[in-house]
């Protein structure tokens, strides 16, 4: 069974009934599609191959990760992030990166912005019609498959920590990645703490990402040695607030990290990410994986099932904003720092199961 019988489905579109049949259709394919790959992925298998997706401002890229190795498995695809960067334009993306890889199975996705349980909550470098909607349901019905979503460099910092240059560190691991905007993951240990957007820390009554990110240093044509005084200015502060025991270095700059190091001026070692571009595929797709495990778990004896909690629901589909934002807020957004939606406890989704977060 693979997405085109969606589209035959779709032909019977043309009158009340027959979108009626499409629909009742489409979420029989849904369900029955999760229920063979579950079982494919649940079969114990050693070595997972795992679809990760990561969602850029300029492009959204995909590939196959062996989790186990946190390899990249043959080849990368990428697809032009659609303008605007609706929620339903990057959702169908998704779904095509799936047909492009013939893939079946769990997903693991990067979002460059605020991702509470599959919520996304900022929109500081894409449409403002993500705030509120929920990625991971989203996601899950544009493509088949159960997806887990979680901030870009969160993801990146996950692939750095577990296979690049943060690995076997202990102590307080600072992620930093220099791009469109500046991502943040903080490690304790090795553990993260989720969603913490030091990019949108002041630095001079700016936010920081408005002053030493990649796009801001290509904008304003900065040398290496100029934008590095930038870079010391947030790096001294995060310096001052956490004394971390290593900051690493990501997004594209990583590649050029010979041509500014000898300007950066902290106390705590820095290293570039190894992984480059990679990172946010690799790290999406582990942090799916552990979400979504390969292995049929042990049945729990009796008395600890006794003793262990039900497991708790997946997130529902967050409150959406009744208007979408097109072209004209994009381009706002582009100008100003990140909105985070004001939501009341009681509208907060449920908690989520991923030992990552
Ligand atoms: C967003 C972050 C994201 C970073 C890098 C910032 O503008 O607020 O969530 O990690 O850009 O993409």
């Amino acid at each position: 069974m693979n997405l085109g019988v969606v589209d035959t489905v779709c032909k019977a579109e043309r009158n009340p009934i027959g979108q009626q049949f499409a629909e009742a259709m489409r979420g029989l394919y849904t369900v029955i599609n999760c229920a063979i790959v579950k079982t494919d992925w649940c079969s114990g298998e050693k070595g997972v191959n795992i679809l990760g997706i990561d969602i850029g401002g300029s492009g959204i890229k995909g590939a196959i990760v062996d989790t186990t190795k946190g390899e990249i498995v043959g080849e990368r695809h990428r697809i032009d992030t659609p303008d605007p960067s609706t929620p339903e334009a990057v959702a169908q993306v998704a779904a095509q990166l799936v047909q492009h890889f013939q893939y079946q199975g769990p997903i693991g996705c990067t979002f460059p912005a605020v991702v509470q349980h599959g919520v996304i909550l900022t929109a500081a470098n894409v449409d403002q019609g993500w705030i509120g909607t929920n990625g991971e349901t989203l996601f899950q019905e544009a493509t088949g498959f159960p997806v887990h979503i979680l901030n870009d460099a969160d993801a990146a910092g996950v692939a750095e920590m577990r296979l690049g240059a943060g690995r076997g560190s202990k102590g307080v691991v600072i992620m930093l990645t220099f791009g469109t905007g500046i991502g943040s993951a903080i490690f304790v240990n090795g553990h993260l703490l989720p969603n913490t957007e030091f990019g949108h820390m002041k630095i001079r009554g700016k936010d920081a990402e408005y002053r030493a990110s990649a796009r801001i240093r290509a904008e304003k044509d900065l040398s290496w040695k100029d934008w590095s005084k930038r870079v010391n200015e947030f790096l001294g502060q995060m310096e001052f607030l956490f004394s971390p025991d290593l900051f690493i270095i990501g997004g594209g700059v990583s590649k050029k990290f010979e041509r500014f190091a000898q300007h950066l001026k902290v106390r705590a070692p820095i290293q570039p990410a190894q992984l480059l571009n990679d990172a946010g595929i690799i790290g999406a797709a582990m942090a799916a994986a552990e979400l979504f495990p390969s292995s049929t778990p042990e049945p729990a004896s009796e008395a600890e099932s006794e003793a262990k909690p039900e497991p708790k629901a997946r997130a529902k589909p967050g409150p959406k904003p009744g208007a979408k934002a097109a072209a004209k807020a994009e381009a706002k957004a582009e100008a100003k720092p990140a909105r985070r939606k004001k939501t009341t406890p009681a509208e907060q989704p449920a908690a989520p199961e991923s030992p990552i977060r």
